[in-house]
């Protein structure tokens, strides 16, 4: 039931819903895992349900703990998460109401709501039914995956990384983790994370071993806030996940250390950062590029394991359908950009399609649309990171690509209508960039042009508003007789 307290809870109802496909068995020593959820996204898309792998052979290991992957694909999935109602498989209608319910938790200076963390019993915490120390500390015990051919190594890719600083508080961050030995694991922050910020202040107090514990394998909304930066540095995922679930996220001491961590979680690793850095990587990224071999990763010791009985590995797959939850972003910045440009009427940030987002305006004035593509680049939390702003009619859907491309193959000018910024802020993966942090930008004005913008004196309606505006019953009755067409 939501809030789910677990990722267990939320697999179930997705399985109660038919979105979760149960496998006995996976070669993953022949990528089999990895070639399945690619397959499961080309054939299925946004319908590609949840898979739970019972056993999963790794380097000649056949290993009994299951595996679970695609756990945030579609938006009928995703408005489950943030406890929508009535759940269809229609996407932009998922995606609407999953907006309108995300909006209910930002207050008028767009902070979250909190509600913070409550402590409880280690003998109730699921993530203490097993506690593994000294000799019986081994990562080899549980079936990392590697991912990819090209990867370094097996990786831990969804834990969430939890640091304490003295002023700071708690951070809570997703760092990917190559396994590195039977206690030891890489742990790689970007420069611009939290958890460096978190190290260097540590590094700064003359520290060399920084206390750190890692869950891996919580709930929804847990796992979205560790995951995207939706917290600004010095406040507490774990309080703001606390208000989009209504309800406190129950946390639970380290054995070993002072750190408090989610108490549902499926594993728990504790131990400290070294801080040496060292190599690590290649690794495939989630612009869907293999990256680079990096120098500059700290390292975990691992000094205790608690798990659950039976616990399950969450891995993902970066770059191939749903791995995370994005849309309290989109949600974040449109709130925002609205306050500045009312006619901003849909904001979209298509999870598979990095760097690219989809502005949707209600447009009076000629010049509108390439003066909100300019506030998007201009405006850090999104243009940071977004290199191609679409801005497209309010009677576009901007959830749906298909109609997207419709419009900038139908409206767009490219001459007219486009404004290039030859180069400015970006993030550091891109593939295409020669020089990390910069790109060049680009804004698409593929609303219908006015005569002022160099566009018809007279605009011709196109087919489907035509019928939409004329016979605007037409759909309404088509989807309440839907499956009689294919009753036989
Ligand atoms: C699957 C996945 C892997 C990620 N890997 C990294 C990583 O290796 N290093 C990093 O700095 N950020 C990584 N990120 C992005 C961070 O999780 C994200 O920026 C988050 O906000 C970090 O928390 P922080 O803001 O508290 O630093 C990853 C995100 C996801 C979803």
């Amino acid at each position: 039931m939501y809030p789910y307290d677990s990722i267990r809870d939320y697999v179930a109802s997705l399985e109660r819903r038919g979105r979760l496909v149960r496998i006995p068995e996976m070669d993953q020593d022949a990528y089999e895992i990895t070639a399945f959820a690619y397959r499961l996204n080309d054939r299925m898309r946004d319908k590609a349900p949840a898979f739970l792998i019972e056993r999963t052979k790794i380097n000649g290991t056949l290993y009994d703990t299951p595996v679970v992957g695609n756990l945030y694909n579609g938006y009928s999935t995703i408005a489950q998460c943030f406890g929508v109602q009535d759940i269809t498989d229609e996407q932009s209608a998922m995606y609407d109401a999953t907006v309108e319910r995300i909006l209910s938790f930002l207050d008028r200076e767009f902070t979250w709501k909190k509600i913070e963390p409550v402590a409880i019993q280690r003998n109730c915490a699921p993530c203490k039914e097993v506690v593994l120390t000294g000799n019986a500390v081994d990562l080899y015990r549980f079936p990392w995956i590697k991912n990819n051919p090209a990867d370094a190594g097996q990786y831990i890719s969804a834990g969430s990384v939890i640091m304490h600083d003295p002023e700071l508080g708690r951070n809570v961050g997703t760092y990917r983790m190559q396994v590195k030995g039977h206690r030891k694991t890489g742990v790689y922050f970007t420069n611009q994370s939290h958890g460096y910020k978190f190290m260097m202040r540590a590094m700064e107090r003359g520290e060399n071993k920084v206390p750190v514990s890692v869950a891996i394998g919580i709930d929804p909304i847990s796992w979205m806030m560790s995951s995207t930066r939706l917290a600004d540095v010095g406040e507490d995922e774990l309080a703001i996940a606390g208000g989009f679930r209504g309800k406190p996220v129950e946390i639970v001491k380290s054995e070993t250390n002072d750190l408090y961590v989610p108490a549902h979680a499926e594993f728990i690793l504790e131990g400290y950062i070294n801080t040496e850095t060292e190599e690590e990587g290649p690794y495939g990224e989630m612009m869907g590029y293999i990256g680079k071999k990096t120098f500059t990763a700290f390292t975990i010791e691992v000094e205790a394991i608690t798990h659950r009985k039976n616990p399950w590995v969450y891995n993902l797959w970066p770059g191939i359908g749903g791995a995370y939850l994005t849309v309290p972003w989109d949600v974040a910045h449109f709130a925002r950009l609205k306050k500045i440009m009312p006619h901003l009427v849909k904001l979209h940030t298509p999870p598979d399609t990095p760097s690219v987002v989809i502005a949707c305006i209600d447009k009076r004035l000629p010049g509108e649309g390439i003066e909100i593509g300019m506030l998007i680049l201009g405006y850090r939390m999104v243009g940071f990171s977004k290199k191609v702003v679409i801005v497209v009619d309010k009677d576009v859907e901007p959830t749906d690509l298909s109609r997207v491309m419709h419009a900038v193959g139908t409206r767009w000018q490219p001459g007219s209508a486009s404004l290039i910024v030859p180069q400015t802020t970006h993030i550091p993966i891109d593939p295409s960039c020669r020089e990390m942090f910069l790109s060049g930008k680009i804004v698409i004005d593929a609303t219908r042009q006015q005569p002022g913008e160099g566009g018809p004196d007279v605009y011709p309606e196109d087919n489907r508003t035509a019928l939409e505006e004329r016979a605007p019953d037409a759909f309404a009755l088509v989807d309440k007789k839907w499956t009689k067409y294919f009753q036989k």
